[in-house]
């Protein structure tokens, strides 16, 4: 109550003097004991500062929906993916490392009639006929001479993937644009009998690559407790994940599981109804798929690995795009950025190790692509995202799967 009579100037020495009072100060804010304009409450930097743009690009629906169906993967942020791409220079050669239906894909191709070479990659055997069908309808209605190279294949191989196509320009001169689209698409999610969906019942399956031999099954039937509580803890960021680890080692002693539905079963039973009903479970059950599905998948290595490996592949100029969906993802792909264009965000952000001349020609680009807010200068490449992109307001009520989408771009120079 005291705290309340205290002046703004008076609260800022206070806080910016002792740490124990910043802690009851702020706390005090925080419950509305003190109350404070925005303005103020920036002043005393205890407003977050926002770690992303908001895209004010135009959602139009209504030409997706004529584009792509509506029963169908709608592509995300798919006006931000084909702005990146649509820099001054040409862009000859393009590598879709999650091709998926070809959302992406094919607008990129329609909107690129200079391209020559198009790679694009999936694991997923289903996504591949989807979108081969959907190229081949975009190059008999255009004028597209560009060769097309579809590749059932993890994207951690993109450099195998460019020596495959044989193409002696890409393989010495290097790749223009690179897109990384991580997640599942919806024809994945929507097959119960892939396993992805806290929905439907299906199989205990999980994996991406219908080759690959370890499924969701295993882990939750076979691996050390102590793996899958880590899983659920890492991958799942699941706060319950010890009650969680101990059930499930329980329910290995009574025949185990053997469907997303036993699974579920479970998870009703263990979450707690003060974490709000079906709303709760639902909510524990989204962790929990997601973290068995990254194991399934090896997803973060994979990630991780495979953009070293693309930027590897780039040419001077070229630019990898990638939209990610959790914040695991995200933070993964902010930090190798960051590793990549080398060291840490404060020093990057203050352009050591970068001379005038980079920093100017980036300047340049930024000025002529309205998109560019700010950018990280590095020695070798510059992060055109300092923020992460998000999808429009627009886009996110029209498209769920879009709400969690983060796109963040880098530059080799
Ligand atoms: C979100 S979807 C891509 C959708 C696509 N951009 C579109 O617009 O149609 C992600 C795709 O990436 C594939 N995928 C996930 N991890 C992969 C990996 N490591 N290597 C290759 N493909 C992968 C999945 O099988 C899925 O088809």
């Amino acid at each position: 109550m005291v705290a309340a009579m205290i002046s703004l100037p008076k609260l800022i020495h206070t806080l910016s003097s002792s740490s124990s009072s910043t802690k009851t100060i702020t706390r005090a804010i925080s419950n509305n004991i003190i109350t404070l304009s925005k303005k103020e409450k920036q002043k005393l930097g205890l407003v977050k500062e926002k770690r992303r743009t908001r895209s004010d690009k135009e959602f139009d629906k209504d030409s997706i929906i004529e584009r792509y169906g509506s029963s169908s993967h709608i592509p995300v942020m798919l006006t931000e993916v084909l702005d990146v791409f649509s820099s001054s220079s040409s862009l000859n050669s393009f590598v879709d490392c999650t091709l998926g239906a070809a959302g992406h894909s094919s607008a990129v191709i329609s909107g690129h009639p200079e391209l020559k070479y198009f790679i694009g990659m999936d694991v997923d055997p289903v996504a591949h006929k989807m979108a081969q069908a959907r190229i081949n309808s975009v190059l008999h209605s255009g004028d597209s001479s560009v060769k097309v190279f579809t590749m059932l294949k993890n994207f951690r191989h993109i450099k195998s993937a460019i020596i495959e196509t044989g193409e002696e320009k890409l393989m010495a001169n290097g790749v223009d644009g690179i897109l990384m689209d991580l997640g599942m698409s919806s024809m994945q999610v929507d097959n119960p009998q892939r396993g992805f969906s806290v929905l439907g019942d299906g199989p205990l399956d999980m994996r991406m690559d219908p080759q690959a031999s370890l499924k969701a099954e295993d882990i939750l039937n076979s691996w050390p407790d102590s793996e899958v509580g880590r899983i659920l803890r890492d991958y799942g960021e699941e706060s319950n994940w010890r009650t969680l680890q101990k059930k499930i080692a329980q329910a290995r002693l009574t025949g185990g599981f053997h469907s997303t539905g036993d699974l579920l079963d479970l998870i009703r039973r263990v979450t707690p109804a003060a974490r709000g009903g079906r709303q709760g479970w639902i909510k524990t059950a989204t962790r929990v798929f997601q973290a068995l599905r990254i194991a399934v998948n090896d997803e973060l290595k994979t990630l991780e690995d495979s953009l070293y490996s693309c930027f590897d592949s780039l040419a001077p100029g070229g630019r990898i795009a990638v939209i990610s969906f959790h914040s695991l993802e995200d933070r993964i792909v902010k930090q190798t950025f960051l590793d990549i264009v080398k060291g840490s965000e404060e020093n990057v952000a203050q352009g050591e190790g970068c001379n005038s001349d980079l920093i100017k020609a980036i300047d340049e680009i930024k000025e002529k692509e309205a998109w560019i807010r700010n950018v990280i200068h590095g020695s070798n490449g510059a992060i055109l995202t300092k923020r992460p992109i998000t999808p429009s307001g627009d886009e996110e009520k029209l498209n769920r799967r879009s709400r969690s989408a983060k796109l963040r771009v880098i530059q080799k120079i």
